[in-house]
């Protein structure tokens, strides 16, 4: 029988670079902009996604490496819970981008995520989000990735969340030492807590259009990140989770302003020309924003109190040619 499974994407609002250090902190949200995938057991392998258009099987196929290495890794896990596997038929659609421009708001991760749901769906098992998190982790680790990972943590919590980085070095090395199942046993040194918001406010997200590489950010920002970044970063994202958690509106401004200065002072290749007037659009109105993720393009995101303000940002953002990519409550 046919199976559907969907995940969301995610966007930084705090954190950003400082978690890539183990034990710091960022607040993170789900953006409900939604990959599907459908499922079934099939004759062959049959993978395809609407990025490519194109079928493969297992055979290494480059545009399809995540999704293969995800098939194997969910296969290795089946195969230790004593199921018996057969090939399967995937078909993944819902692309996070838009002529070829991806949005930045977690495509990779989320469809790490959403393959890991789909075999798991087709063979009946039900997976907690720590397990969810814990398999996308892990696949992610043995592939290289120089993320904190905290993309997977919000995704596969479907959440706003504040995620406690771990040391990936150490787990990268348990990869090459123990067994899959053993390395998911084993205490890993992350948290993650879903945050409640008690802010009466519209979130926003605003795409520069502008496609930024993750990756190749952080390898360029990496050696700017000092010890006082790290405290001064971790003060401001724990007083702004405590200030969503208390509704407390100025805090929140207050908090948000701090974190988005430290970014600037961090690199300049963080607010482009775009990602700075996204956030000079606030000024003057009961409203606050700051680019989201790496920087350097992408999306930034606007918390926003008042419907004047938010009638007011959407002009503004659209006389300089930012995409209202999606809004919601936080
Ligand atoms: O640009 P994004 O949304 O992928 O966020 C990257 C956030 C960093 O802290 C710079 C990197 C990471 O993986 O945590
Ligand atoms: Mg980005």
């Amino acid at each position: 029988m046919t199976k559907y499974v969907t995940t969301c994407g995610k966007l930084y609002l705090a954190g950003e670079y400082a978690v890539l250090t183990p034990g710091q902190s960022a607040l993170i949200k789900n953006i409900n902009i939604r990959m599907q995938a459908e499922i079934d057991f099939s004759e062959t392998y049959q993978l395809v996604s609407d990025m490519f258009n194109y079928t493969v099987d297992l055979n290494p196929d480059q545009n399809y490496a995540l999704i293969q290495e995800t098939i194997l890794v969910m296969e290795e896990f089946l195969t230790d819970q004593g199921l018996k596997l057969r090939p399967v038929r995937l078909s993944i659609s819902g692309k996070m981008e838009r002529d070829g421009k991806k949005f930045g708001i977690g495509s990779s991760g989320s469809v790490v995520l959403l393959t890991i749901k789909a075999m798991a769906e087709l063979y009946d098992l039900s997976l907690s989000r720590d397990s969810l998190f814990r398999l996308a982790t892990y696949i992610l680790v043995k592939r290289g990735d120089n993320g904190s990972m905290g993309d997977l943590a919000c995704i596969a919590f479907e959440d706003l969340i504040l995620y406690q980085s771990f040391d990936r070095q150490i787990l990268a090395q348990l990869i090459q030492e123990i067994p899959l199942r053993q390395v998911l046993a084993s205490d890993w040194g992350y948290q993650i807590k879903p945050v409640s918001s008690q802010l009466t406010c519209q979130f926003l997200v605003g795409w520069t259009q502008e496609p930024s590489i993750s990756a190749e950010m952080i390898t360029q920002v990496k050696s700017a990140i000092t010890p006082q970044f790290l405290s001064e970063t971790e003060k401001a994202t724990q007083k702004l989770t405590k200030a969503i958690e208390q509704g407390n509106q100025q805090g929140s401004i207050q908090q948000i302003n701090r974190i988005s200065e430290l970014l600037a002072n961090l690199s300049p290749l963080i607010y482009t020309e775009d990602l700075v007037a996204l956030r000079q659009a606030t000024e003057g109105l009961e409203a606050v924003a700051k680019s989201s993720g790496s920087g350097g393009g992408d999306c930034g995101i606007a918390l926003v109190f008042s419907k004047v303000a938010e009638k007011k940002i959407k002009e503004r953002w659209q006389e300089l040619g930012i995409e209202l990519l999606y809004a919601s409550e936080l």
